[in-house]
């Protein structure tokens, strides 16, 4: 069977990188996490003095980004790929709140997503993969032959973002999270380069009231229909 370019995004923290990895290992596509890469570029600046209280020293970054290696390798014991950063395993601390509350303004960064968009597109060379994020279906692969758009209430995604963080034994503040949620949406919509947003011929999927595995099963009927036509 040909294989093709699946592109999903969405708001953050509603569920993409579930059906997205789920839907990858059912029909063995690789799957890339694009936040996991703008995470890890805010979890290096945090940690090499560039990202310091609200202040990003973006000659430094600009002049490290291409220092900055990004690469994912599957975890037998979750069967899910880690995100490394220049080698090491850096998928738990990427996911702190820490680094969720600092990752837009480097995101919004152009020469950041001109290097996160490069290696993203070498990735994607030979298709066969499900990539998630925000400018997948628009920037990234916009030829990609399935595009989904997904979108929940920002009330239901922090309920999800503070399960998962509870389920860690991380601390977490469901109100700290709202706003965390709702800061990101602005962000993530108005800021200048890539801004979110569906791609015309994207699939609109809300979430609010799915189920994991209903969403399971719509994703992979949408599979299934662009690959029998
Ligand atoms: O999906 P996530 O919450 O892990 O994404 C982390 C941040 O990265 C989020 O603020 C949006 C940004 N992002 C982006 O700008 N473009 C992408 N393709 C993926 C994520």
């Amino acid at each position: 069977m040909k294989k093709i370019t699946i592109a999903i995004d969405g708001f953050s923290s509603c569920g993409k990188s579930t059906m997205a990895k789920d839907l990858a290992r059912e029909i063995g596509y690789i799957y890339i996490d694009s936040g996991a890469m703008y995470r890890a570029v805010t979890l290096y600046s945090i940690e090499n003095g560039i990202f310091k209280d609200e202040h990003i020293d973006t000659d430094k970054l600009r002049n490290e980004i291409k220092d900055i290696h990004i690469s994912f390798q599957l975890n037998p014991e979750t069967g899910r790929p880690d995100t490394y950063l220049n080698g090491i395993n850096a998928e738990n601390k990427i996911r702190t709140m820490e680094v969720s509350s600092r990752v837009s303004p480097i995101a919004t960064l152009d020469f950041v997503r001109e290097a996160m968009v490069a290696q993203q597109q070498a990735m994607g060379k030979a298709k066969g993969i499900v990539m998630d994020g925000r400018d997948i279906g628009t920037t990234v692969f916009p030829d990609a032959e399935l595009k989904i758009f997904v979108t929940a209430s920002p009330e239901i995604r922090a309920q999800r973002r503070y399960d998962e963080l509870k389920a860690k034994g991380q601390e977490a503040s469901f109100d700290e999270i709202l706003e965390n949620v709702k800061q990101r949406d602005y962000i993530d919509q108005n800021r200048e380069v890539s801004p979110l947003r569906k791609a015309d011929d994207a699939l609109l999927l809300d979430n609010s009231y799915m189920t994991i595995s209903q969403q399971k099963e719509w994703l992979s009927e949408q599979f299934n229909k662009v690959c029998k036509a």
